[in-house]
């Protein structure tokens, strides 16, 4: 595959890169034709899984997140310490092996996204340098979104002597830029208050008409004088309006002419809260600080009675995440190919609950052991808590995608 522009180098690399076009050596069952309409839950090797669903979903899907190891160097119950070995006569060291282990998966991820797709990536600061690089190279620079800063920890905790760490990212990449729809998100109930008058069209609030700030060049066609009630002239007290003349005439039910604390005719535009029928949305920001990691072990303990995975992601984080890339009632397929506790599964679900979307979801995790006589695996944890949220949802009323499992047959 030609990568044009700037390369990463490592040893490994060419090694790496082959992984994802060679053809994988096992099947699944018992669901071996994959299709989207339900959660899929596939337990294995995402590398292989991703291998034999890519002939049936390749482009097809809308949204991928994943949050895949950091490479911290700490134990946990998954692998999050890439070795440091010897490779021939020269040393691959830790970031090689991550690199290698991500470029693989970063390829095949591009290659199941729809025209109008995003990956979001989790990482930390281990990492976050390698993995721009590399985004940058297989979707391309041109198709970089936004690096959202994601405060997850609001507490002073330890991690160095220079500076604590309270912050991680979110890399979002298109996999077409211009063919990305925008993002968007619900207004917070402050911003809904600042909706505080109401007319026949529901909630509105005022905007004045004068464009402020810099004082450019004015365009004559946005510069007229404007005819108060009483009948006298109200000139412009800026550089100029915001709308021409023709558009002030033909939106006259949206223009207010009130006089203002020093009695000064002045003119507004009414802003609607609802337009084409639905609320108003607002563009969201890189900083994010809803949810923290705390909440995501929270909600664990709250459905598990124990904490089983250590520092799973908040839902609220990849609910939001996902509804900003797709609009309430959506049908767009998501996937994640590192599921952990399947976090994402159950934002899916209950982002579909709340919004009466129809959003399938893929899932993919790796069947590691974990020390828990309940939950053998990390795989049976994520399969058990898409479960629960699907029945707590049956029990609200909702009727929820059917849940489908699947698991990866490796032949030797
Ligand atoms: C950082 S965790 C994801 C946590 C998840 N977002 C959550 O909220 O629970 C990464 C997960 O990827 C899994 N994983 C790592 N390598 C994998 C592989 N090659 N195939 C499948 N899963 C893998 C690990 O077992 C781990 O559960």
């Amino acid at each position: 595959m030609d990568f044009p522009g700037t390369r990463l180098v490592w040893p490994g690399r060419g090694v790496a890169e082959k992984k994802a076009f060679e053809a994988s050596k096992g099947f699944l069952a018992p669901v071996s034709t994959p299709d989207l309409s339900g959660h899929l839950l596939i337990e294995g090797d995402n590398l292989e899984v991703l291998k034999l669903l890519l002939p049936h979903l390749s482009e097809k899907i809308r949204i991928i997140y994943i949050d895949p190891p950091y490479n911290t160097g700490n134990r946990m119950v998954y692998h999050d310490r890439f070795s440091s070995k010897s490779e021939g006569s020269r040393s691959v060291d830790r970031h090689d092996s991550w690199l290698s282990m991500i470029f693989p998966l970063l390829i095949l991820a591009r290659r199941f996204l729809r025209r109008d797709g995003v990956l979001f990536v989790s990482i930390d600061d281990n990492e976050v340098h390698h993995l721009r690089a590399l985004m940058d190279e297989v979707f391309g620079e041109e198709n970089f979104i936004s690096m959202v800063t994601w405060r997850k920890k609001v507490v002073r905790g330890r991690g160095s002597r220079h500076i604590l760490p309270q912050t991680e990212y979110i890399v979002v990449f298109a996999r077409e830029t211009a063919a990305l729809p925008p993002f968007s998100e619900p207004l917070t109930p402050s911003m809904r208050k600042d909706y505080p008058y109401a007319d026949d069209r529901g909630p509105y609030k005022k905007i004045p008409f004068a464009k402020s700030g810099t004082r450019q060049s004015p365009r004559p066609n946005l510069l007229y004088p404007i005819t108060a009630p009483d009948g006298t002239t109200i000139p412009c007290p800026t550089h100029q309006w915001r709308w021409s003349r023709e558009t002030f005439d033909r939106r006259q039910d949206e223009i207010l002419i009130q006089k203002n604390t020093k009695g000064r005719w002045t003119v507004y535009t009414k802003q609607y809260l609802m337009t084409e029928g639905a609320e108003r949305r607002r563009t969201p920001e890189s900083y994010y600080d809803r949810a923290t990691t705390t909440d995501g072990t929270r909600e664990m303990k709250e459905m598990f009675g124990e904490v089983l995975l250590d520092f799973p992601k908040p839902s609220r984080l990849i609910r939001d995440l996902i509804g900003w890339a797709s609009p309430p009632g959506s049908s767009d397929p998501v996937m994640d190919f590192f599921a952990g506790s399947g976090t994402t599964g159950q934002s899916v679900l209950e982002l579909n609950h709340e919004d009466g979307g129809k959003r399938p979801s893929i899932l993919v995790q790796a069947g590691i052991p974990t020390a828990h006589p309940g939950f053998p695996t990390i795989w049976s944890i994520c399969r058990e808590r898409v479960c629960r949220t699907r029945d707590r949802i049956v029990k609200e009323g909702g009727i929820p995608l059917p849940v489908i499992e699947s698991r990866l047959v490796s032949t030797p």
